[in-house]
């Protein structure tokens, strides 16, 4: 271009040579600080591009070979765009924190797991040394608390596994038109001999009504529900049972005067593990599990579940819609 230039100054007859040369030498000087200019805002531009769309790249890599090694990064800092690499490393921050909390749940339950059936086996193994040695006699109260201990392991072993098979795939239900009157009345008949032995009375207000659901669903929440009320009843006072519609959905309740539930923390019952009495050195009972079961059961039905109490006096119910 300059060479150009130079040609096309020298063919302009009536042009002097030192007019020419002064020409030549001042285009050289402004092609060489355009020159100089455009190398300058080059680099600039080449830095600027490197840190914003490299950096968060380098910082992407990193933590993502983290994440690979079984490490939990920190949280990707990126600048509150909306290009596509903010939607990454937002999408990256989240993943990284649902593993998280998959794996803190993960040990979590095992280390409940490990607590809940260590109490049951230290108590089997106690009663067999004392046996074995002679100390205890071999009577049938024994044998009696035996069978309860190794009862109980079995029941959570089978509710661990119907729980884990459900987080695997979604429980397998038979969804069809039920009589959700009948299928109350009939777990409630399940429970009288059980609370006629302790002196409990059971009020049925069951409104009749055909929802649909899985039958057996039905029946193993209301019997957890009020399994509960006889097991971690206060004293003799009655229960009840009730279920009725309510706008769009039907409504069963199990309503009982139990041991102290924090209002606070009501809503943790439903977790898997959880028991009230947070001290865990209860030595006999269940293991938490049953309302996480009617949770499920309930979410699974497009319902839901969940706790009413002033602390002594306690609505436990689940919904499904109609
Ligand atoms: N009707 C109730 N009255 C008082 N406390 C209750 C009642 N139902 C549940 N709870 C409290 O909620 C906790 C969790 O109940 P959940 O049914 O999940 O477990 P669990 O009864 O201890 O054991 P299981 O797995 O055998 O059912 C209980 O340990 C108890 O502290
Ligand atoms: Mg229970």
């Amino acid at each position: 271009m300059y060479q150009y230039a130079c040609s096309l100054v020298n063919s302009l007859s009536g042009v002097e040579t030192s007019d020419q040369q002064f020409f030549s030498e001042t285009f050289l000087e402004y092609m060489l600080l355009v020159f100089l200019v455009l190398f300058v805002s080059g680099a600039f531009f080449y830095s600027y591009i490197t840190k914003k769309i490299m950096e968060p790249i380098r910082d992407l890599a990193a933590s993502t070979e983290e994440l690979t090694q079984g490490r939990f990064p920190e949280k990707l800092d990126v600048q509150q765009t909306r290009d596509e690499l903010f939607i990454l490393a937002q999408n990256f921050n989240r993943l990284s924190l649902q593993l998280k909390e998959t794996e803190d749940a993960r040990s979590k339950m095992v280390s409940d797991m490990a607590h809940e059936f260590r109490t049951p086996l230290s108590n089997i193994n106690g009663y067999l040394e004392g046996l074995k040695k002679g100390v205890i006699p071999p009577d049938p109260s024994i044998f009696e608390s035996l069978h309860q201990e190794s009862a109980r392991l079995t029941d959570m072993v089978n509710n661990l596994y119907q729980l884990s098979e459900w987080n695997m795939q979604s429980p397998v239900l038979k969804k069809e038109t039920v009589p959700v009157d009948e299928l109350l009345h009939n777990a409630a008949s399940l429970f009288e001999w059980q609370m006629a032995d302790k002196n409990m009375k059971l009020h049925l207000d069951i409104e009749p009504c055909q929802i649909q659901a899985d039958a057996g669903s039905i029946r193993q929440m209301v019997s957890n529900l009020l399994q509960n009320a006889v097991e971690h009843r206060k004293n003799e006072d009655p229960v009840y049972l009730h279920g009725f519609r309510k706008g769009t959905v039907y409504v069963v309740e199990v309503q009982n005067t139990g041991a102290w539930i924090e209002p606070e923390t009501k809503h943790r019952l439903f977790e898997r593990f959880h028991r009230e009495d947070s001290s865990r050195q209860r030595q006999t009972g269940g293991s938490g599990l049953g309302l996480a079961i009617v949770k499920e059961l309930a979410e699974q039905h497009n319902g839901g579940a969940g706790i009413e109490t002033d602390g002594w006096n306690h609505h436990f119910w689940f919904s499904f819609p109609l």
